[in-house]
């Protein structure tokens, strides 16, 4: 299938790029590249665009008619929790208008398959071990909200004119698929903790008395080749449906607490490094763990890598 990958050229999207090549199909990205980088998608045909734009709904149409496109996979979106907290009407205008322009454009296109890049903090802080996609959604942050909004903005679409539409709630994305791809941002633990050890400074941890087994914080650590396995899972899904929103959590099922991920870190790397225990971060939920039953029932889909590959990747790929 001829597949618009939006965010194609960004850390997440280009693992997804690669996996529809393989999966046989011909991905066509749009990426603003303000975070993203065209290295990352090699021959693959970009349309340099930021989504929210005025101009964005009429360049969508036509690209969605000249490439004959059979579907989208919308992973373009502002991500970073604490600038949305800071600029909330920035991550509004960018990750609302995207997928309003998006939606447009499919309409009047008729293309009629999406996958939305959707995140486990649409939950908020939710009290309970796991959790599953029916639990009541209580966002606490912009980012989340902006997320929750688009859910309900394609569910309406779905309602109304035929849109087949799959969320996925992506949990804490980590890892590297291939040495190339690996996440440059620095603005997770696992990133933020392999730059500390290189730059001879404490991994902190943020808080220590939190109520879990050992009183750091607990998420649920998928790798990201998993994560694009189940967007190309959720495309062929949709090419087989005739109808319907279906939300997914995209997680391992398994909750690994910060000080357990320092230990992976340990034992894949062997290094000697310093942590420090620092206060907890604000907005902090101490445990965010995926009940997976639901993806692994509609999609036959189940994360095969663990916490150790995890960090193994993302350390091999950074070494290069
Ligand atoms: N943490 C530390 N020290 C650090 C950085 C993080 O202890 O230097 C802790 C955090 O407190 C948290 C855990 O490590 O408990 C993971 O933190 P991240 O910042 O890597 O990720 P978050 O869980 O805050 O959020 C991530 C994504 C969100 C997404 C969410 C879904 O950044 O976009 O996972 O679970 F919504």
């Amino acid at each position: 299938m001829k597949i618009l990958v939006t965010g194609g050229a960004g850390y997440i999207g280009s693992h997804v790029v690669r996996g529809l090549v393989s999966a046989g199909h011909q991905p066509i990205v749009l990426d603003d590249l303000s975070h993203g980088n065209s290295a990352r998608i090699e021959n693959t045909p970009l349309l340099e665009l930021d989504l929210a734009s005025a101009e964005a709904k009429d360049r969508l149409v036509a690209a969605f008619k000249e490439n004959a496109i059979e579907g989208v996979i919308h992973l373009a979106a502002r991500k970073s929790v604490g600038e949305s907290v800071s600029k909330p009407e920035y991550y509004y205008q960018q990750n609302i208008n995207s997928v309003n322009n998006l939606l447009f454009a499919m309409k009047e296109t008729g293309v009629l398959n999406l996958v939305f890049s959707s995140s486990a903090a649409t939950y908020g802080s939710p009290d309970v071990p796991s959790v599953d996609e029916d639990y009541n959604c209580k966002p606490i942050n912009p980012y989340g909200e902006t997320k929750l909004i688009g859910e309900w903005m394609i569910a309406d679409s779905v309602r109304a004119w035929g849109l087949k539409a799959v969320s996925l709630r992506y949990f804490n994305v980590a890892g590297a698929g291939f040495k190339d791809l690996a996440d440059t941002a620095v603005a997770n633990l696992i990133p933020i903790a392999f730059t500390a050890i290189h730059e001879g400074k404490a991994i902190q941890v943020f808080g220590t008395d939190w109520p879990t087994q050992d009183g750091s914080c607990v998420r649920d650590y998928i790798h990201v080749s998993d994560l694009a396995d189940a967007h190309i899972s959720a495309l062929e899904h949709l090419t087989k449906s005739t109808s319907g929103h279906t939300v997914l959590n995209v997680g391992s099922g398994k909750g690994s607490s910060v000080l357990e991920v320092i230990q992976a870190i340990r034992d894949v790397t062997k290094l000697d490094f310093v942590v420090e225990h620092v206060p907890a971060r604000e907005g902090d939920p101490a445990t965010l763990c995926a009940d997976v039953s639901k993806i692994e029932r509609v999609l036959g889909w189940k994360a095969k890598h663990s916490l150790q590959e995890i960090v193994a990747s993302h350390w091999d790929a950074i070494s290069q």
